[in-house]
């Protein structure tokens, strides 16, 4: 398939024109993943568990994944125009009360009423800007709000729109089989020199975990001498633990870990992966004496649809793109990307670029497509030909937005999302590890 450069509406309006053409012609299902993205998210929360449609639909959803329960019918059945006034409306009447987070990747419908947009960590922080907010909205997925709610001060509470938004990615490492993990990496290193740390003061291993996951897992960090870290600063992070420790634990993203660490000199035979169903994560003893970086096997189904087909196709159509992708793509595409980045990067490298270029971007196509209608002057499109947005950033719509801000209004917080004490002390420290490496602040 050729690439596509869309027009630069938004990837809603694009899926409703392809999906439910209104001249009554036939649906263009080939140019999105799945047909049902036209679809209110509402009528998934009715169905049984599942991340939705979109780039995550086939990944296994975990039990104990939050549920969204029915979203009033009069939020369901409002129009486009409706739900407008009466966001804009609770807003004005909140005033400084509430505050609206928005994440890159949300559609564009929510984004226009985000009072910060930004990438994760830039968000996690910015509540402390807004000390008056009672209410953190928050327009992401459910490991952004847990942090964000451990990051922000007690009087301030922390609401996801739709309990569904999680993050396949994040439930692809939970606490017990981490826990068991670093019960077998200790019982393999203590044949090697013990689990203390040697004659330099380095342990055997330190555990790193990458911002989408859950608040347990950095809590986890937290108690065995690890950090947390994001996109933007990951080689920063890697750095960290190794003037601390011999080797990584590096979860949930084994693309990310395998990339920076790449970068970084470190071997492609020392970064084994680790999967939780099998012994000693699929490796032998003496394999994993002598990595480097052990890699959870965990991956992003959005950013795992980016091949070097696609890099190869855009660079045929278009002689002279410049091609960036994210560090959650596979290496491959990385290797055969011009440059990879956060979204924040992303964002940065094409403000920056004289007028008149042009772009591949391999990232979630809500983000690609607003930088499309933002800069005119470049063409920018996303790598991928086929319409496929992130499935839990979908589950976020105005319809939710209007629920949770008309209730605050009458003082009922809907959707609180808060981490137990017990999980957030430990959390913060590896948090606060990775913040004292590099601050980074909020786009207002
Ligand atoms: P950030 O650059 O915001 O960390 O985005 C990556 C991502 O996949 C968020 O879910
Ligand atoms: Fe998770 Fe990938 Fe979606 Fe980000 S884009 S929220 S990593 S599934």
């Amino acid at each position: 398939m050729s690439v596509s450069v869309l027009s630069p509406v938004s990837v809603d309006v694009t899926l409703q024109a392809l999906l439910k053409p209104k001249d009554g012609s036939a649906p263009a299902k080939g140019r999105a993943c799945n047909s049902r993205l036209a679809e209110g998210p509402w009528v998934f929360d009715a169905m049984p568990a599942g991340y939705g449609p979109g780039a995550s639909e086939e990944d296994v959803i975990p039990a104990d994944t939050p549920h969204q329960g029915v979203l009033p019918q009069e939020y369901r059945t409002a129009s486009a125009e409706e739900l407008d006034l009466r966001i804009r409306a609770a807003k004005a009447a909140l005033g400084e009360r509430a505050v609206v987070m928005g994440h890159f990747y949300q559609r564009d419908e929510v984004i226009k009423y985000a009072d910060f947009v930004g990438d994760s960590f830039q968000l996690a922080q910015a509540a402390k800007t807004r000390p008056k907010a009672e209410a953190i909205v928050f327009c992401g997925v459910h490991f952004m709000a847990e942090t964000s709610d451990m990051l922000s001060g007690a009087h301030q509470s922390v609401i996801l729109p739709n309990l569904a938004a999680g993050c396949s990615m994040a439930d692809m490492a939970d606490l017990d089989s981490v826990t068991e993990c670093w019960e077998q990496l200790e019982e393999i290193y203590s044949q090697v020199g013990g689990t203390a740390p040697n004659s330099e003061g380095k342990a055997p291993v330190i555990p790193v975990t990458y911002m989408n996951s859950s608040a347990a897992l950095k809590g986890f960090c937290g108690e065995h001498g690890g950090i947390v870290c994001t996109s933007s600063n990951a080689a920063k992070v890697l750095e960290w633990a190794f003037e601390r420790g011999e080797r990584v634990l590096f979860f949930p993203d084994q693309h990310l870990g395998r990339n920076t660490a790449k970068k970084m000199g470190i071997p492609l035979e020392q970064m084994p992966t680790w999967n939780p169903n099998k012994p000693l994560g699929g490796n032998t003893a003496a394999g994993l004496q002598s990595a480097k970086v052990l890699l959870w096997h965990g991956f992003c189904s959005v950013h795992k649809r980016f091949s070097v087909e696609q890099i190869e196709q855009a660079r045929r159509e278009f002689p002279g793109v410049r091609v960036i992708v994210h560090p959650e793509c596979p290496m491959e595409v990385v290797d055969a990307a011009d440059a990879s980045g956060s979204t924040d990067y992303i964002v940065k490298a094409i403000a920056a670029a004289p007028s008149g270029s042009t772009f591949a971007i391999g990232t979630e196509v809500n983000l690609v497509t607003r930088l499309a209608g933002q800069y005119p002057q470049h063409t920018i499109f996303c790598l991928d030909p086929v319409i496929c947005p992130c499935s839990t950033m979908y589950r976020i719509h105005p319809g939710y937005l209007a629920w949770v801000l008309e209730s605050l209004e009458k003082g009922v917080v809907l959707n609180r999302i808060k981490v137990a004490e017990d999980v957030a002390v430990p959390a913060r420290v590896a948090l606060e590890r990775m913040l004292a490496l590099k601050p980074t602040v909020a786009r207002a």
